[in-house]
């Protein structure tokens, strides 16, 4: 079973042709509103990807997050936007609250960028909250996915694992450039996804430069990953020194339709290949697999039929 641990939005993304300036007033060309948050998305994703695996071989998904409260209408919208694969039983709901938390995006059409304003009044899970879930999965989890937002809470969660439930693989995302702790989060994980904009606020020019930098202070990991946007992505194996890169997945009439959650779509296809395509696929392949349906969903809206 592979447990996702991180935050859940609803999206509400604003299409607009530019991005509007300070004080303007400007008409969005379209609305969408869609539950969102990295680790959600990515599940959504997992669960399309491992539907075709045989029970034997089968992926089950969790997700643990926090929630308002059980009875409120966002947690119904949020719990019936995933489908019957994605285990919700242990999520954590702040009773109380009816606010989810909130993304609102402006997606820029002559630039294709994405600019996210959250709001967040849901306390973040405590270190009892998880190690009471944890326990509960017990050994059933063979891979924690976390999305590292409060890092020293999330290491503690993962110091929790390595001593009472050893053999689980522990991969993060290390996504928000400034956030303090990342750093110790990466040198903890089996397998870590950094982004370009943490990895440029460190001062890496590319990828590559990101990975083989990383990989003289990291422990633990197996697999250090990094997406560049349209310069592609970039994988290393740190024990073997096995590297590569591949350009950013495109096709003939390529168009930047939604590139909200590409990130948390390259993560779903590495994971997917990392849980059930270990034996079967060298990295070149993992790596190229992950990149291409982050590229698919790119040209897409939202996050259907990416398997
Ligand atoms: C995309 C996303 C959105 C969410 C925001 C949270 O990666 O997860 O769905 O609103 O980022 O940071």
């Amino acid at each position: 079973m592979l447990v996702a641990v991180g935050a859940c939005y609803l999206d509400t993304i604003l299409t607009t042709p530019y991005y509007p300036g300070e004080d303007e007033k400007l008409r969005a060309t379209n609305v969408t509103r869609r539950r969102g948050g990295n680790c959600p998305n990515t599940l959504e994703v997992l669960q399309q990807l491992t539907f075709h695996e045989s029970t034997e071989r089968g992926l089950p998904l969790t997700l643990i997050t926090i929630l308002p409260a059980k009875s409120s209408m966002a947690t119904q919208k949020i719990r019936s936007s995933f489908g019957s694969r994605v285990n919700l039983d242990h999520c954590i709901y702040r009773e109380g609250l009816e606010e989810p938390a909130s993304c609102y995006i402006i997606k820029s059409q002559s630039t294709g960028s994405r600019t996210i304003v959250n709001y967040n009044n849901l306390l973040e899970i405590t270190l009892e909250e998880f190690t009471g879930a944890a326990e509960k999965l017990g050994s059933e989890a063979t891979w924690f996915h976390f999305e590292g937002r409060t890092p020293e809470m999330t290491l503690q969660f993962i110091l929790y694992l390595r001593k009472q439930f050893p053999a689980i693989q522990v991969s993060v995302e290390i996504e928000k450039p400034g956030r303090p702790g990342l750093q110790e989060l990466a040198e903890e994980a089996d397998v870590v996804f950094y982004s370009k904009t943490w990895a440029q606020d460190l001062g890496y020019h590319t990828a590559e430069e990101c990975l083989r930098e990383q990989s003289k202070r990291i422990h633990n990991a197996s697999l250090l990953c990094c997406t560049w946007g349209q310069d592609g992505a970039s994988a290393l194996q740190p024990r073997t020194g096995d590297f590569e890169h591949v350009a950013a997945y495109t096709t003939e009439n390529f168009k930047v339709v939604d590139p909200i959650g590409a990130g948390d779509t390259f993560i779903a296809g590495m994971l997917y290949a990392l849980n059930c395509k270990e034996k079967d696929w060298d990295l070149s392949k993992k790596l190229a697999f992950a990149n291409r349906i982050a590229g698919l969903k790119v040209s897409q809206e939202g996050f259907a039929s990416l398997d």
